[in-house]
């Protein structure tokens, strides 16, 4: 079945065997745009950019979906809605790390999907084939890398099925449209013409890293950020860090050229901060979640950074733990887990769970070095686990129930510790240690050195 309806608009007309398309403008320059499939409605709308041309004079749009497509009119009851969730995090996890390929080979087009991966990360792909059920792994051991491939044509039909419901957000998005646009044309065209090889010959020239144009219309546009997206995109272009061996941290880095996809993680990130469920008290005193952002001059990487410890609690934590990881930065995330409760709860400001942060900070920041074992990983990971759960068995220094900022906790604890604390003071003089050192604290020994010693005053030494 073919039927495709443009008004007031003019642009090649496609016929895919299964696809129906109707594009509508309105006066404004909004065109709405249904996909219908065999599985249902699709409803996307595509905002018409003017004054860009490709090569080809083709339009380029920016689409967004207007509303959750899945609810609205998309047919509950396929395939590729059964797991809903998973999809949104596979359409995060491609746009971090997918690839849209198309190879042209005298007359034959061939369109392929492709994940590529380190081969530590094998599971992710297993878990990926097996819950899409299409495509192939292949593993390549010489150098250590495995991936995820998808050529055949009812495998790349669900590919493209799957990001025009569930939509990308970087400039990935513009490869899939040139992808899905080269797979209209072979869909229509058993054998194609000159014309239209010579078009995909185009798209095929102006994708992926040769691509120069990036732009599109996004005043209207506002990107609407997935949980689930952003957890699969977290575990390809996330950062789950510690600085310095005390401070946390989260970091989404990429591209400048997606500019308007990091505007959108910033504002979901922000909205975070209003998701005050699991607050213990009235009175939320945590301020709200900021986000900061920096540029790589070089590479024209952005990267978005929370590093405060309250959001990282209080807004962040609740949504991964509620997430379902499929990769290794799980792992990483279990790790940073530990730190970030040491902290927060004040174990960090005593010895064994300060030893205990430093341990997992070390094993964060050189887990994915060639130099350590995956074995002897694995072991360190489970000795810190265990030490992490008899410390928590302990009372805990600081009271999280109060949903005071940590600063104000840790102030409260190092002026209830100071009287109390014995410190060790040595004073010297000329003729060495003087009588009563050390003293237990500086006003004791400040006042013996009152009696002893005249002006000069010897030199306090440690
Ligand atoms: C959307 O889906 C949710 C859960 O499946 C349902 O409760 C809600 O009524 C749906 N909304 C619409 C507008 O269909
Ligand atoms: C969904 O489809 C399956 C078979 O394809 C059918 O057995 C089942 O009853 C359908 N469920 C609903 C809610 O329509
Ligand atoms: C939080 O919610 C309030 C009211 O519900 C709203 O005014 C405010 O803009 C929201 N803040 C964010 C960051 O979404
Ligand atoms: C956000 O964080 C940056 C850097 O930590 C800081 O300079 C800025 O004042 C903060 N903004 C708000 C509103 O807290
Ligand atoms: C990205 O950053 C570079 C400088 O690093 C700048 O020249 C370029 O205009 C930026 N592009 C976008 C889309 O902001
Ligand atoms: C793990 O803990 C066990 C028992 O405490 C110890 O013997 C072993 O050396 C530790 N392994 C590593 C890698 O630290
Ligand atoms: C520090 O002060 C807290 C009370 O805020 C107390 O419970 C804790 O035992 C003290 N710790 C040390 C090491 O003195």
């Amino acid at each position: 079945m073919s039927i495709i309806i443009f008004r007031d608009y003019t642009l090649d007309t496609y016929q895919g065997d299964d696809i129906v398309q109707i594009l509508l403008q309105s006066k404004t320059r909004m065109i709405t745009y249904l996909c219908l499939n065999d599985v249902g409605i699709t409803l996307l709308l595509f905002i018409f950019v003017s004054g860009i041309k490709n090569k080809m004079g083709l339009r380029k749009f920016s689409s967004i979906t207007v509303r959750d497509t899945q609810n609205e009119s998309f047919n509950n009851n396929n395939s590729v809605n059964k797991n809903n969730e998973f999809l949104h995090w596979f359409s995060g996890f491609t746009d971090a790390e997918g690839n849209f390929l198309i190879s042209i080979d005298r007359n034959y087009v061939k369109l392929r999907f492709k994940i590529s991966l380190h081969i530590d990360d094998l599971k992710v792909l297993q878990v990926i084939q097996s819950n899409l059920n299409i495509g192939r792994i292949t593993v390549e051991e010489v150098r250590s890398r495995c991936s995820f491939i998808v050529e055949d044509i009812s495998g790349i039909n669900t590919i493209c099925s799957i990001f025009n419901n569930y939509p990308l957000h970087t400039s990935k998005k513009l490869d899939f449209q040139d992808f899905y646009e080269a797979l209209l044309i072979r869909t229509k065209e058993k054998i194609i013409s000159p014309t239209n090889l010579e078009k995909i010959l185009c798209l095929k020239n102006g994708m992926n890293s040769k691509r120069e144009i990036f732009t599109y219309d996004i005043t209207k546009s506002q990107i609407i950020i997935d949980p689930n997206w952003f957890i699969g995109f977290m575990e390809g272009e996330g950062t789950f860090g510690i600085k310095t061996g005390s401070s946390l941290y989260l970091q989404v880095a990429q591209k400048n050229t997606s500019q308007e996809c990091l505007n959108g993680i910033t504002n979901y990130l922000i909205a975070l901060s209003n998701n005050t469920k699991y607050f213990h008290t009235q009175s939320n005193k945590i301020l709200p979640l900021n986000v900061t952002s920096a540029i790589n001059a070089k590479t024209s990487v952005v990267s978005l950074v929370v590093s405060n410890i309250d959001a990282l609690y209080y807004y962040i934590l609740p949504l991964l733990d509620e997430s379902k990881f499929y990769s290794r930065k799980f792992e990483d995330f279990k790790l940073w887990r530990m730190a970030l409760i040491l902290k927060i709860r004040g174990y960090y400001y005593t010895l064994e769970g300060k030893n205990l942060f430093l341990e997992i900070s070390e094993i964060l920041n050189k887990r994915y070095s060639t130099t350590v074992s995956s074995e002897n990983v694995k072991e360190i990971i489970n000795n810190i686990s265990k030490k992490f759960e008899d410390i928590i068995k302990k009372d805990s220094p600081f009271d999280i129930e109060l949903d005071i900022p940590h600063t104000e906790n840790v102030r409260k604890f190092s002026i209830a510790n100071r009287s109390e604390k014995p410190k060790t003071v040595y004073i010297y003089t000329n003729e060495g240690l003087i009588e009563g050192s050390p003293f237990t604290s500086y006003s004791a020994a400040h006042f013996n050195l009152l009696g002893i010693v005249k002006y000069p005053f010897p030199s306090l030494k440690h």
